[in-house]
């Protein structure tokens, strides 16, 4: 019976609070990451992401809420020995060569993986050959990667990676986008922190955006940047075309353009009458563009609302 359940997700929390002293640090927070889904966890500095991360991996103590970790609680080793992590502010003993670490690690973690499959993930980070190299004399961008080796050698069901690119060169960056990529296809499930939003577009499914230690928005990647826009450029815009245009929805200008956003379910009317009553009101129209809001507008416009209700 118990055979045919579905998998528990990766992790899954509920109402998770944080004090320290007397400023709340997480507020509230609940989400789900499912099996082989990538899920960004975005929000300003402060926002509360890491003692999220470090509650859900149960190295911080909730002052309540719940979290289970792959179907477990959180502080039980069992379940963590399955759950990969790269936290974000680390240092590897310094006298071992980058090799020994990740023998270090998967003796830890209580997993038998081979010393060659232990090296072609150095090899999967790009330090294939610093494998013999002490840590202490490596660069910042290569501890990272070292970090991201060690997050990934334990075979793990669920990988954590608290930014994952912060002292990565672009090349790096891609890297981590592909390595997150063929995670996913395995089916092994991410939670993705990252101030790089691009990165967290292109490889997310979902995304949660904690502001002030509360859920500020989450949702599909669609969800969130469903809503569409349209850029006009156009001139002899009077107040009562601007407010024309204001009313359709959210109204940015730069020169003669006119960014719009459009009203949710309404858009293929939107447009054509948005125009219509332009000319109407003596606005010459040169140009009229469809558009999508890419998740770093949506988030800045998420933060700058503040939280919602
Ligand atoms: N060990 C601690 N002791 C006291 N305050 C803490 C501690 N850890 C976190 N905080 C506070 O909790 C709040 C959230 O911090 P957190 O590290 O979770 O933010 P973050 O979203 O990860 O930010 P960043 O993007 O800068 O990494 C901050 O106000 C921080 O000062
Ligand atoms: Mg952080």
């Amino acid at each position: 019976m118990l055979a045919e359940l579905p998998p528990s997700p990766a992790v899954w929390c509920s109402g998770l609070r944080k004090r320290y002293g007397r400023r709340t640090a997480v507020d509230d927070v609940s989400f789900t990451v499912g099996r082989g889904e990538v899920l960004g966890l975005l929000g300003p500095n402060g926002a509360g992401k890491t003692s999220t991360i470090k509650m859900l991996l149960g190295l911080v103590r909730p002052d309540a809420g719940e979290v289970l970790l792959l179907g477990r609680p959180a502080r039980d080793p069992q379940s963590r020995s399955r759950v990969g992590y790269l936290p974000e502010l680390f240092r590897y003993q310094p006298w071992l060569t980058a090799a020994e670490v990740l023998r270090l690690h998967v003796r830890l973690a209580g997993v038998a993986v081979p010393v060659g499959e232990q090296r072609e993930c150095l090899a999967l980070v790009g330090l294939a050959d610093r494998a013999g190299d002490r840590v202490g004399g490596f660069s910042k961008g290569m501890q990272q990667r070292l970090g991201l080796a060690v997050a990934l050698v334990a075979r793990p069901e669920f990988v954590v990676l608290d930014e994952p690119t912060s002292a990565l060169d672009p090349l790096g960056r891609a890297d981590v986008r592909d390595l997150v990529l063929t995670l996913k296809a395995r089916g092994v499930a991410v939670l993705l922190n990252s101030h790089l939003i691009g990165e967290v577009e292109r490889v997310c499914d979902r995304v949660v955006i904690l502001d002030k230690g509360r859920v500020a928005a989450s949702g599909s990647l669609s969800e969130l940047l469903g809503r569409r826009e349209v850029r006009l450029r156009l001139d002899g815009v009077r107040p009562e075309a601007e407010a024309r245009l204001a009313a359709t929805g959210r109204l940015r200008r730069t020169g003669d353009w006119f960014t719009v956003e459009l009203p949710d379910g309404e858009e293929a009317a939107a447009v054509p009458d948005l125009v219509a009553e332009l000319v109407g009101l003596g606005v010459r129209v040169h140009a009229v563009e469809p558009g999508r809001i890419s998740l770093e507008e949506r988030l800045l416009g998420i933060l700058r609302d503040g939280v919602r209700p």
